[in-house]
């Protein structure tokens, strides 16, 4: 960095989240770069500064994403502490001050160089009253904790709060008042004061990592959320859900499953994909587990009728999903799964008991939080059919054997759209026919044709019904 002339930046107003500036004025320190600074209105890089080596340099975990998992050990963290590696009380970074704050509020906190262990100390806990210029971002996650404090917890000196990611004075009023509680806002602060009981809501995120992350920690408390459009925690903390999973225990009941039945070319594995996408959930297409079974017979000479083999194979079958390419040990039979005569050997071998009860556990294993969209034959009615949203979805014979059509000449196989069509009505007249698990509409299945609708409408019909299912409803 050489310059002509003596860089000087101006601070118009007060310096907000002064902290941040004063870690980078400590590590230009340290790369040979000194600051001279006249408070915080009036910063100048001398002429002709040079980066220098500072030889070793230890960079700290992130205080702020830190802050979560604090607030995490203050709400639940009842029989062993939430251990947090990577950053200490002896941070350098502003935020680290939160956890002051989770203290104040009850948290019970040890910690060395490095490291932060968390615990739930007083409970419900305690409302605070605290000038939060110096941790805007991380108080958000104080208004949250607020919902379990008793009393009404008034963060103030936060104005930038309205110029961030989303106005996040009146994002945090709105949710929170969703969850029950009363808000009280102004330019510069919140107060907020919980309810007797808390309400289950539907959080909007605004595009906001940050209320994305700190809302998702209400749940903690005993209130159920949904955050919607969670992957927009990207913008930090890409895999936030993964870390905050893989500390809590969930009961395999509790993980929300949608179901998509219908019968073959009906659309449902777009669209189940698609919601999948939409929620940030797990996706399952139940009949690649078939139709990989039927692969590995054909291969191996295996007859539709030889049950016993086929279920040797299907017990066994070394079926993988990566990047969501179906796999067969290490080769990608995304493609050979999609042929057709692949198609029609899966509706022959589905059709047998031990086959569908050898690929039951391996299906039941992809319910996982935070959620499963699930598409295939009976997946409303055998596998999952405690599901919370069922999905019936059809569409004309004609319809179907069009989109078939389409599909393989894109991919530039030749087809014939009226073999296509007795094809697929033979398919779905053995799937529907058949004496275990046939194609059928769960009895609480919302029946959907789309042949008339795009897959941005039908998609739009099954969020709505999402939404609508309680608690969120
Ligand atoms: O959905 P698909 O076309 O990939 O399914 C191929 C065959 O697998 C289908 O004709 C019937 C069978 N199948 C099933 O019996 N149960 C499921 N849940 C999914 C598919």
């Amino acid at each position: 960095m050489a310059q002509e002339r003596d860089l000087v930046v101006e601070v118009e107003g007060e310096l907000i989240s002064k902290p941040y500036v004063e870690i980078t004025l400590n590590l230009l320190a340290r790369f040979g770069i000194a600051v001279r600074r006249e408070g915080w209105q009036r910063f100048t890089i001398p002429q002709s500064s040079a980066y220098r080596s500072p030889g070793r340099v230890h960079v700290e975990g992130d205080a702020s994403s830190a802050s979560y998992f604090v607030a995490l050990g203050a709400i639940a963290a009842v029989d062993a502490p939430v251990r947090i590696e990577g950053v200490g009380t002896d941070s350098i970074q502003g935020d680290i001050r939160f956890v002051e704050a989770a203290q104040a509020m009850g948290a019970e906190v040890a910690s060395g160089p490095g490291y932060l262990e968390v615990r739930r100390g007083r409970w419900p806990l305690q409302a605070i009253d605290l000038d939060c210029n110096h941790i805007p971002d991380a108080a958000m996650t104080l208004a949250v904790m607020a919902l379990f404090a008793q009393g009404t917890t008034r963060l103030t000196n936060i104005a930038s709060w309205r110029v961030k990611e989303t106005d996040r004075i009146a994002a945090m009023a709105t949710e929170l008042r969703k969850l029950g509680a009363t808000v009280e806002e102004g330019a510069d602060f919140i107060a907020v004061t919980p309810p007797a009981t808390l309400t289950p809501a539907a959080i909007h995120t605004y595009d906001d990592h940050r209320v994305a992350m700190c809302f998702s920690l209400a749940a903690f408390g005993g209130v159920p959320v949904r955050i919607l459009d969670p992957k927009c925690v990207g913008k930090t903390f890409p895999d936030y859900f993964e870390a905050l999973f893989d500390l809590v225990r969930t009961p395999v009941e509790a993980v929300p499953v949608i179901a998509v039945d219908g019968p073959t070319a009906s659309g449902k594995g777009t669209l189940a994909s698609a919601v999948a996408k939409a929620l940030g959930y797990h996706f399952l297409d139940s009949g690649a587990v078939y139709r990989a079974t039927a692969l590995v017979a054909m291969r191996t000479g295996v007859a539709p009728d030889d049950e016993t083999a086929l279920a040797r194979i299907a017990a066994t079958l070394p079926l993988h999903f990566l990047h969501g390419d179906a796999h067969l040990g290490e080769e990608n039979v995304a493609d050979a799964l999609r042929a057709e005569e692949v198609g029609a050997m899966a509706s022959k071998v589905s059709a047998r008991p031990a086959v569908r009860e050898a690929l039951r556990q391996l299906q039941l294993s992809f319910r996982r939080i935070p959620g499963l969209v699930a598409d295939g034959r009976d997946m409303g009615t055998v596998i999952f059919p405690g599901a919370a949203l069922k999905v019936f979805l059809t569409a004309s014979a004609a319809t179907r054997a069009e989109r078939r059509y389409k599909q393989l000449i894109s991919k530039g196989i030749p087809a014939n759209i009226s073999t296509l069509r007795a094809e697929l009505e033979a398919r779905d007249e053995r799937d529907r026919n058949r004496s275990v698990a046939p194609l059928k509409p769960a009895e609480d299945a919302l029946l959907l044709d789309n042949s008339e609708l795009t897959v941005e409408a039908s998609m739009d019909v099954v969020l709505k019904a999402w939404n609508q299912r309680r608690p969120f409803g």
